[in-house]
């Protein structure tokens, strides 16, 4: 099973690229923007990867991005995980960026363009591996301020294949970036949305209706809500489900009882990601082959996910037929 997934042509759709951010290169970024780190060692930084709930995650998650500081650093940490995703049989990454994390710090929106830009094509010429780009907006900051960045983002509207929504979930309901994402909509920038990862199945109907989504990302808590389950299904809305990261995050307590099993009987369109893959124990390959363990599921099973995946992907057709 181990070569079939690893060789199964895979798309990943939910993905933070600061999230694949390995204490390997945050200890080569802090050194050469001379950043002092929290923690002593490449070990004592893993050991710290301990989490109790998604808040609790996104503190060490924020703290882990502060050594990105130049378009060389965006460049090399999209490309080091490119190598390695590419290693694991991924042919696609659709990667969310959280542009605010990064003006706070002082980062401009052009360093991390530039360097995502540029890892971007040179995945394309060395790896043969295509991406797409979702800029997210922060959850828990005003609509106010997503409103500016999108308009800050101006330049770069053309690069973005969709707008998202991501950071702490609870009290950050959806309805708060209406009118942000009836901008996105009326410049043509296809749009996502985490729901219903922490929050409840209501945040995944809102995104629906008020964000007008094509895609969930996460939606696992949708199973609270029989009658959203038989919408998505009947509408075919994509869930990017997460499934080491949902354990990581205590949203489940074991993979074993994760609802995933409940989510294909129910006929909706899943698909497999890593979601921050450096901070939850592994990226594609180890989250397709926890699945395969938790829930013994045949090669049929991961060919209709991985499937999924392409058919939903931001790409051209013919792109989408060269995968397939
Ligand atoms: N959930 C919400 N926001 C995030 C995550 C996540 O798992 N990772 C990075 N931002
Ligand atoms: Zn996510």
């Amino acid at each position: 099973m181990h070569d079939f997934l690893k060789r199964l042509p895979k798309a990943e759709l939910h993905l933070h690229i600061e999230g694949s951010l390995e204490p390997e290169l945050m200890f080569t970024l802090a050194e050469r923007n001379g950043i002092e780190l929290p923690y002593a060692s490449v070990e004592e930084a893993r050991a710290a990867y301990d989490f109790t709930d998604l808040q609790s995650f996104l503190d060490v998650y924020f703290q882990g991005m502060s050594v990105l500081r130049t378009a060389e650093d965006f460049h090399d940490l999209a490309m080091d995980y490119f190598r390695r995703a590419s290693g694991e049989g991924v042919v696609h990454v659709e990667m969310h960026f959280d542009p605010q994390a990064h003006l706070a710090r002082g980062v401009g929106l052009s360093v991390v363009m530039e360097g995502l830009d540029l890892a971007r094509r040179h995945a394309e010429r060395e790896l043969g591996l295509s991406s797409a780009l979702i800029m997210a907006f922060l959850r828990d900051r005003p609509a106010e301020e997503a409103m500016s960045v999108l308009e800050m983002a101006a330049p770069y509207w053309e690069m973005l294949d969709a707008v998202g929504l991501d950071s702490a979930e609870h009290g950050n309901p959806p309805a708060r970036f209406r009118e942000v994402y009836e901008r996105a909509r009326r410049l043509g920038i296809p749009r996502v949305a985490h729901a219903g990862e922490e929050g409840p199945a209501d945040y995944i109907r809102e995104a629906l209706d008020l964000l007008d989504v094509c895609r969930i990302d996460h939606g696992v808590r949708c199973l609270e809500d029989p009658a959203l389950v038989s919408r998505l299904r009947d509408e075919g809305i994509v869930l990017t489900v997460c499934p080491l990261s949902n354990v990581r995050l205590k949203v489940v307590e074991r993979l074993a009882d994760h609802p995933l099993p409940r989510l294909l009987d129910a006929g909706l369109k899943l698909t497999l990601n890593s979601d921050d893959p450096a901070y939850f124990g592994g990226g594609m390959l180890a989250n397709f082959e926890a699945c395969h363990h938790a829930f013994g599921w045949d090669e049929a099973v991961f060919r209709r996910l991985a499937a999924n995946a392409i058919e939903a992907a931001f790409i051209s057709d013919e792109r989408r037929v060269a995968l397939r």
